[in-house]
């Protein structure tokens, strides 16, 4: 019999819980014990944060949003965030990890995360920690999987909103702006903004040019089309201008905040085109609620086949949707850069034969 820990780390995300309990109901259904570290790889460092998970524990969670585990987004053992003497400092724990999980007894740990949680389980592996990872995050831009769960359901909220938006824009002939996450990846945008009509949409793969933007608002205008509906990632930005980013701990560049590309993007248009703008900042709305069908689903049998791959000891091994098949993948394939959007592909196409500006 094993004893495996689970552990999410990172941004919240709808169907976390559904891959939590997948994990569990397998590995019980195997006879096995199953730890729950609490709020990302910080728990390890809390004793008090490493609890039995069983059958009783994971009852109804299935329609929950968030994580019945907690999550940081700053628990990355390797680089640590202590304050000494009134400052801080990013200080190596990954010791006191890896003989905490040796001490918990752990034959095995899942990791539920994206990119940054999955670079740290790759470190944590050529520690000798076995790990398997289940691919995270509402931005699909995770590499080797062709989606993330979460993703549908932040789609689907992104999507309601643009439905809720058009009816302003159009009443009032306005434009609206509907601000959406997306730090590297426009996914959530191209795709909200296909299912949702918009009128233009903007990513960071693609830097915009603000006077054909203006230009495509102004035409559509000829064509008595008084109002546009235009969904900008969090993550674009002007030709020749540059992303709106800061150095963060750690030396990782993050958008400074949510709600600046899309008031910044307003300032420029409203300084080239003589109409009413108003933007929408969606933000962690997206992270929110009861997962989809979709994310319910593939959380789920992520989950059973993150049990199955600690069963045939595919250590270093990440869960993932192929085709219908979820199958699995190494970890270092996933993480070697992010899955961003082709700006000559075929998404982008199909969505400029609809008729919608891209930006360029
Ligand atoms: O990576 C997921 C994500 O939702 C991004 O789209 C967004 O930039 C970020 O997390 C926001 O993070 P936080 O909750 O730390 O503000």
């Amino acid at each position: 019999s094993k004893r495996i820990g689970i552990l999410t780390g990172g941004g919240d995300c709808p169907g976390l819980n559904a891959v939590i309990r997948g994990v569990v109901k397998s590995a019980v259904g195997r006879g096995w014990k199953v730890v729950g570290i609490e709020d990302g790889f910080d728990g390890f460092l809390h004793p008090e944060k490493c609890r039995c998970l069983g059958l009783e524990e994971v009852r109804g969670i299935l329609p929950l949003g968030g994580t019945i585990l907690g999550t940081s987004n700053r628990g990355n053992p390797f680089a640590f965030p202590m304050v000494r003497e009134g400052k801080v400092e990013l200080v190596d724990v990954s010791d006191e990890v890896c003989s905490r999980i040796k001490h918990l007894g752990l034959s095995a740990l899942v990791v539920v995360g994206g990119d940054g949680s999955l670079k740290i389980a790759q470190e944590l592996m050529r520690r000798g920690v076995p790990i398997v990872g289940v691919p995270k995050t509402i931005d699909n831009d995770l590499l080797e999987t062709d989606v993330t769960f979460g993703y549908n359901t932040a789609l689907e909220t992104a999507t309601e909103a643009l439905d809720k938006l058009h009816s302003t824009a159009e009443s009032h002939h306005r434009v609206m702006v509907l601000e959406v996450m997306g730090r590297y990846a426009g996914w959530i945008a191209l795709e909200s903004g296909i299912a949702g009509g918009a009128d233009v949409i903007l990513v960071p793969e693609i830097p915009y040019d603000i006077e054909k933007v203006s230009q495509a608002i102004l035409e559509r205008g000829r064509r008595g089309r008084r109002f546009s509906v235009v969904v900008v990632a969090e993550g674009a930005f002007p030709k020749g201008g540059g992303r709106v980013v800061k150095e963060a701990a750690g030396g990782k560049s993050v958008v400074e905040r949510l709600g600046g590309v899309g008031e910044a993007f307003s300032r420029e248009l409203g300084g080239v085109l003589e109409m009413d703008i108003r933007v929408t900042v969606l933000g962690h709305l997206q992270r929110g609620g009861s997962p989809s069908t979709f994310d319910r689903c593939i959380g789920s049998r992520f989950g059973v086949k993150a049990v199955e791959l600690i069963e045939s000891e595919a250590f270093g091994h990440m869960v993932c949707l192929k085709g219908r098949h979820i199958t699995s993948v190494p970890i270092e394939d996933a993480i070697r850069s992010l899955n961003l959007i082709d700006p000559g592909g075929e998404m982008v196409r199909h969505a400029e034969a609809l008729g919608i500006m891209l930006g360029r």
